[in-house]
């Protein structure tokens, strides 16, 4: 394809000669049948739709019969769809047609965008395919297809990057052929720009696709920033004789509820706070653990006392240092306490 060629060129004659045409609701440009696909296809792949669109314009095949329904009949017609909301909404807008708008549509994107249910991207769509009308769609798989083509990094949901994709989406509209281009958009996305394993060899933009060239397709659109995940840092009292390791159940709830793990804290602390005596205490190697939402680091720090009572209190128990790995204890303190076998005791 020559380079010089637009981006709507290009995409058009991709189209025409590559993109679907057999679909229900493709070849009328009547606005009910045109909103009703579009409201359906939200979130929804066109194998779920197609069955639910045929039935549903059986039942109501304008939008004076759906106004007038009954909302349980049209919600019946949804049920498996989801996202139930779309079927309250499009009965509320039918009623909306009906009762201000006289019946008809409204002719233009920016009317329909006031109706229920309808947000920018939805109304663009349906002017251009009922009125060829110039008007940019941005749903999910478009801002895939702009973020990779042109390479657009950041959020795609966030404000800043939605904005610019806005523009870029205005400033590719054809001066003609909007429904080729429309639905070339929404094809590309969902036939060959897809997101886990797009075909790339089969594009109208291989030769140009910011995204192919630097290998960046897995990375475009870049993901919804997670916070950082929070970092704790605790001490770990291993009181050891040589033989026995010492290990107290946690309280039923919190981290580790209920299961035996050494004193946490201050070893000095610990120690005084049980009676025991150190006579030797060293720092062992830091052992590093994710949990869902923060990061832990463990210091494990080496308490050795002299032969400590037999018998533990209530809820403390001297656990011979061979079994205590197996004792029912959290993973991460399993692996301090198999890190300690191996020292010099
Ligand atoms: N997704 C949203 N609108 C669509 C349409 N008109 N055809 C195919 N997929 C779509």
């Amino acid at each position: 394809m020559p380079k010089e060629q637009s981006f709507a060129q290009r995409l058009i004659a991709w189209q025409k000669t590559a993109g679907r045409h057999d679909l229900p609701w493709q070849g009328s440009r009547d606005p009910y049948r045109v909103w009703l696909s579009e409201i359906m296809l939200q979130q929804t792949q066109v194998a779920t739709v197609i069955p639910y669109y045929q039935r549903f314009l059986a039942s109501f095949p304008d939008v004076a019969t759906l106004a007038a329904a009954p909302i349980e009949s049209v919600i019946e017609h949804w049920a498996g769809l989801g996202y139930y909301a779309r079927a309250r909404n499009l009965h509320r807008c039918a009623q909306q047609i009906v009762s201000t708008h006289g019946g008809n549509f409204p002719g233009s994107a920016a009317e329909l965008a006031e109706l229920p249910g309808i947000g920018r991207s939805t109304a663009a769509a349906i002017a251009a395919f009922s009125f060829g009308e110039r008007a940019a769609i941005l749903d999910g798989n478009v801002k895939r297809v702009l973020c990779r083509v042109f390479g657009i990094g950041g959020f795609p949901g966030s404000t800043a990057v939605e904005r610019k994709l806005w523009q870029l989406a205005e400033t590719l509209l054809p001066e003609q052929d909007m429904e080729a281009y429309t639905q070339g958009l929404m094809d590309l996305g969902a036939t060959l720009c897809t997101r886990g394993s797009p075909h790339c060899p089969a594009c109208p933009f291989a030769d140009t696709c910011v995204a192919r060239r630097e290998g960046r397709q897995k990375s475009l659109p870049e993901a919804r920033p997670r916070p950082p995940v929070p970092e704790r840092t605790s001490s770990f009292a291993l009181i050891t004789d040589g033989t026995r390791l010492l290990l107290e159940r946690r309280p039923p709830s919190g981290l580790w509820g209920g299961l035996l793990v050494p004193p946490e804290g201050d070893p000095a602390d610990i120690l005084a706070a049980r009676c025991l005596q150190a006579t030797e205490l060293r720092e062992l190697e830091e052992l590093k653990h994710a949990f869902t939402h923060f990061r832990l680091t463990l210091r494990p720090v080496l308490c050795r006392v002299a032969a400590p009572p037999m018998l533990g209190e209530s809820g403390r128990e001297w656990v011979p240092l061979a079994q205590a790995a197996t004792a029912g204890v959290p993973t991460p303190i399993a692996k301090l306490i198999r890190r300690l076998l191996k020292e010099q005791l």
